[in-house]
């Protein structure tokens, strides 16, 4: 089972960064799955070592998926990295294997120490859809605008139903964002917004 969390890794000099990404769950074992092209990779890589942060703010979601923003955050407990102060729970991972075949690698770790902040109160329908908008965010190239826009009109509909001012502040970042993406592509390509 894929589990959506906010990953923190450390560069050598210290340098700590967010990304949202979908691990394979497991009680001692996770797979982290980040594409060779991004610094989540680079890190996990180089250091050995990252913090899974699971947390129900959809907006830190949002922001990673489409920015490198900087969250606050606190030290490890075993691992050099750090937990995002907003997690509800966490786990320390140590790299065990990596499969590097391109485009996106496999990395197999081992959980080495895990705890929790605060209690976490749930996902619901705006959550998920909010979640699914940050994907559709990062693959702005890869699918046909119309097919996007779509996708993003049936979504914004459950926000609408479901959602609290956090989702909908996370969406609104997300689709200005995505329709950004959307008018430069169609510039590159002559067609028009
Ligand atoms: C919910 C969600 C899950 C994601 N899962 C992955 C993943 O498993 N692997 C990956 O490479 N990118 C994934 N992404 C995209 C990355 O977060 C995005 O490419 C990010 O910019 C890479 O971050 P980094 O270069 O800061 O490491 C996911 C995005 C979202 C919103």
């Amino acid at each position: 089972m894929i589990i959506e969390a906010i990953i923190t890794t450390m560069d050598e000099a210290g340098v700590v960064n967010f990304a949202p990404m979908g691990v394979e769950w497991g009680d001692d074992r996770i797979v982290v799955k980040p594409f060779l092209e991004t610094t989540t990779f680079r890190n996990l890589r180089d250091t050995g070592v990252a913090v899974i942060n699971l947390t129900d703010d959809i907006m830190l979601f949002a922001r990673a998926a489409i920015s490198s923003p900087q969250y606050p955050a606190i030290p490890a407990v075993r691992v050099r990295g750090v937990v995002l102060e907003a997690a509800c729970s966490w786990r320390e991972l140590e790299v065990r294997h990596i499969d590097a075949t391109p485009p996106r690698s496999r990395i197999d770790t081992a959980v080495v120490h895990s705890g929790a902040r605060r209690e976490f109160i749930g996902f619901n329908r705006a959550r998920n859809a909010v979640l699914e908008t940050a994907i559709v965010a990062t693959r702005t190239h890869l699918i046909p605008a119309a097919e996007i826009r779509a996708d993003v009109a049936r979504l914004q509909i459950i926000v609408d139903k479901t959602a609290g001012d956090r989702e909908h502040e996370a969406m609104a970042l997300l689709t200005d964002h995505i329709e950004g993406k959307l008018a430069a592509i169609a510039n590159a390509q002559g067609t028009g917004g």
